[in-house]
């Protein structure tokens, strides 16, 4: 039987690689513009790292991938960065640095026992991040737009930032007990995840894809933040219309997650390509998780974004076209021996244009045709008057003028040509 991939995994193949790695260095370079490092933490920790008591999210009680070795410690699959990061930020006591917060980025895997579907993989990937030790609506804004900005610069255009305030920890937990009251009403209607739900986050029952569509849930009260909180959260608007981030408050956004506290937020694509899965990226700040964690009692804000789902949306508003893979010279070699041929290709390369040729001497109709396919910009071709001559007959793919030329002045004219086309 011929060997598969599990279900859920991809292969990235050449096709999109090259997809990935660019978004990889546009969002290397947003870290940068923005103060973070990154960091890199490891693929698998103790799965307590990810799992805290009383934790109702789908993600720790149904999809972790856990595992022990030789019956020794519990080890999971990292689900998520964010944990895993505050695990180092507190190991490495990152939070006795004078200058906090602490801004960490990551493009890390992550594995998720999901159910696979376009845009929901069991191996995915997610470019974060943490910004840890303060709390502070300038912040809060300032890595909402991170996000933002970046997803603009690659260039997609239907996006959606919502934004909500899960208040502080009173708030909550009174609007908790509230909304424990108000759905127990309407337990037997409640789907069979929510009804588990119920009694430990009745939140997420507010933004379950089964249930909250039910006029029931829309009716649901609403959560009353405290003053601080709603004046917390009033600046974070604010800064945002600062910083030009367009929002729209979406007081259901809850969030699959248990750590959240406060401003929550998710970008959304309005484009019809991510299928059912349109959140591009989600986040938030958490006040407790740092302490739960065996951390000084400090906050933390993030985001991750979900870089499958950002390629297939990229895809559909074609931001990827003018990145092809070309390259820029093409040698066509027509001679018997490759030896003037390969010395010219060297000397490309030795110069940086990025070049190849053929190494079968096939016929002229066929190695134009193959630096056709390789988008190559110009193409060079060396016969038997060109190697006793030591000369280079070369084309402008573009211009389609074609010239013969010294070998010692090759470098020069490709310079040349290249200079008159972007004047
Ligand atoms: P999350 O909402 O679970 O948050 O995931 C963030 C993003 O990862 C999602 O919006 C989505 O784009 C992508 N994603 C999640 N699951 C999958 C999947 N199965 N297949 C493909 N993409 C997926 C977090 O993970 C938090 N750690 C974010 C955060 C950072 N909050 C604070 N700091």
């Amino acid at each position: 039987m011929a060997y598969q991939k599990v279900k859920g995994t991809f292969d990235l193949l050449a096709k999109d690689l090259y997809k990935f790695n660019l978004l990889n260095d546009l969002f290397r370079h947003f870290l940068d513009l923005y103060g973070y490092s990154e960091i890199k933490t490891p693929v698998f920790e103790f799965t307590d790292v990810f799992k805290k008591d009383n934790d109702t999210s789908d993600m720790v009680t149904k999809e972790m991938y856990t595992f022990s070795v030789n019956n020794k410690d519990s080890l999971t699959l990292r689900p998520e960065g964010t944990a895993g990061v505050i695990r180092s930020f507190i190991e490495n006591k990152m939070y006795a640095d004078p200058e906090l917060p602490i801004k960490l980025g990551y493009i890390e895997e992550m594995f998720r026992h999901e159910n696979a579907q376009k845009g929901r993989q069991r191996q995915f990937t997610q470019m974060g991040i943490e910004c840890i030790g303060d709390k502070n609506p300038l912040i809060d804004a300032e890595v909402i737009a991170l996000g933002y900005f970046f997803l603009k610069t690659i260039g997609l255009n239907d996006l959606k930032v919502l934004i909500n305030s899960l208040g502080d920890n009173d708030s909550r937990l009174k609007y908790k007990e509230e909304l424990i009251e108000y759905f127990s009403q309407y337990k037997d209607e409640l789907c069979f995840d929510c009804q588990n739900r119920l009694l430990k986050n009745p939140l997420r029952i507010l933004d379950c894809k089964n249930d909250a569509n039910k006029e029931f849930v829309k009716n649901a009260p609403k959560m009353k933040l405290s003053k601080e909180s709603e004046e917390y959260f009033d600046l974070v608007k604010h800064y945002l219309d600062v910083l030009n981030v367009p929002y729209e408050v979406n007081d259901k956004l809850v969030r699959g997650l248990d750590y959240y506290t406060d401003t929550v937020f998710e970008v959304i694509s309005t484009n019809e390509a991510n299928g059912a899965q349109s959140t591009i990226f989600g986040g938030g700040r958490y006040d407790n998780l740092i302490k739960e964690m065996g951390g000084p009692d400090i906050s933390g804000i993030g985001f991750a974004i979900g870089v499958e789902r950002l390629i297939i949306l990229a895809d559909a508003e074609n931001v990827f076209d003018e990145y092809k893979k070309e390259i820029d010279c093409y040698v066509i070699n027509l001679y018997e021996n490759p030896d003037y041929a390969l010395e010219v290709l060297e000397d490309l390369r030795n110069n940086s244009y990025k070049a190849e040729m053929d190494y079968y001497s096939r016929s002229l109709k066929a190695q134009f045709k193959s630096s056709d396919r390789k988008n190559a910009r110009f193409v060079l071709i060396i016969g038997e008057d060109e190697v006793n001559s030591n000369t280079i007959t070369l084309k402008d793919s573009l211009t389609k003028a074609q010239e013969t030329i010294k070998h010692e002045e090759l470098i020069d004219r490709l310079d040349q040509l290249l200079e008159d086309y972007y004047e």
